[in-house]
């Protein structure tokens, strides 16, 4: 680890497999950024209980997702990576914070307004879920966190927690910035829309060639130019557009052939980091192993933290 750099914190909750709209959205820049700061990533494993109640499933979810990280090249070397569960102090630290919040403040959360407002019967753990974010932050010093702009209103939480709690019992946390993952072109899905998972028209970002060369071959086109937009769209994600012009301007109009152009691409781009994925999964054991230890590193960071907050209210007697 080095020392002397700003300390990053992010957390990923262990819910979906990754698909190339992820990839190219957020991915790869978490893994570009996690070279540059002292990086503590983990998965919010008990965020994520809010929503899968199955032991099974976050288990799977777990492995799988780490595995994603890994295979795009995170680097276990140089980024502490772990469970959210590993440090349990950070759900007594979310206890402390909860005793100092106020329930109208938490329900201006978006999170919890928009469950409320899909009429789901909200249980305490969504409720709060923006208190247990600021303890997996504050408990590691975070400089920066980053987010997608849908979570920068809970790293405001984070700062406001982090300033309430120094008002009440002294100088103790840090305040966190938000990096804001920087917004990249929209990466259609095969019908045009955004790539979504809730719209079901994803690339999977570890798909096998066969699934690469089936969903490109069923891509809605609907350009009068020539040119297929959302075929463009993804095929310059993974080849350069001095590289596409003359492909494009030669095969105007030949959407099967610029579509398996496309296919090509993708399957070459994808095939390294699926089979990178499937040589690491051979290996459950050592994928447990990393996270095991990254949770003990992460863990042993929290120790004096811990002992400043106990002292700091009050419960530190011996
Ligand atoms: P989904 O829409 O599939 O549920 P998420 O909301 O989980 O995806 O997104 C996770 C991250 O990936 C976010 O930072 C988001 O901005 C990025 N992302 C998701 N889909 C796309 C897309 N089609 N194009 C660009 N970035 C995306
Ligand atoms: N709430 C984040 C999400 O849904 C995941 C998360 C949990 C997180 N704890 C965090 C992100 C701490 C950054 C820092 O994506």
């Amino acid at each position: 680890m080095d020392k002397g750099k700003k300390v990053l914190v992010s957390g990923v909750k262990p819910t979906a497999r990754q698909h190339i709209g992820n990839y190219f959205g957020a991915l790869r820049q978490f893994v570009e950024l996690s070279n540059k700061y002292e990086s503590y990533i983990f998965l919010a494993d008990y965020h994520a209980l809010n929503f899968i109640q199955n032991a099974k499933e976050m288990e799977q979810n777990i492995v799988d997702i780490t595995l994603d990280y890994l295979a795009v090249g995170l680097d276990p070397k140089k980024v502490t990576l772990f469970k959210q569960s590993d440090v349990p102090e950070v759900t007594e630290l979310c206890w402390i914070f909860d005793t100092i919040t106020t329930m109208p403040y938490l329900a201006r959360a978006h999170a919890y307004k928009d469950a409320v407002a899909n009429n789901r019967e909200v249980n305490v753990g969504t409720f709060n879920y923006p208190m247990l974010m600021a303890a997996d932050i504050l408990i590691q010093d975070a400089n920066v966190v980053p987010v997608g702009q849908d979570q920068k209103q809970h790293v405001e939480y984070a700062r406001d927690t982090a300033e309430k709690f120094n008002r009440i019992f002294g100088e103790t946390f840090k305040l966190p910035e938000a990096l804001i993952i920087e917004k990249v072109a929209t990466v259609p899905g095969i019908d045009g829309r955004k790539m979504s998972k809730s719209y079901g028209n994803t690339i999977e970002l570890f798909a096998s060639d066969e699934e690469i060369k089936n969903k490109v071959m069923s891509i809605v086109t609907d350009s009068g130019e020539g040119i297929p937009k959302n075929v463009y769209a993804l095929h310059k994600l993974v080849r350069s557009e001095s590289e596409l012009k003359s492909l494009y301007e030669n095969k105007k109009g030949k959407y099967q052939e610029l579509k398996e152009a496309l296919a090509d691409d993708l399957m070459n781009f994808i095939r390294p980091l699926r089979e990178k994925r499937e040589k690491l999964a051979q290996n459950k054991e050592a994928v447990l192993e990393i996270l095991k230890s990254g949770g003990a590193r992460a863990r042993s960071r929290t120790a004096s933290k811990m002992s400043a907050v106990r002292h700091a209210v009050g419960v530190e007697l011996y």
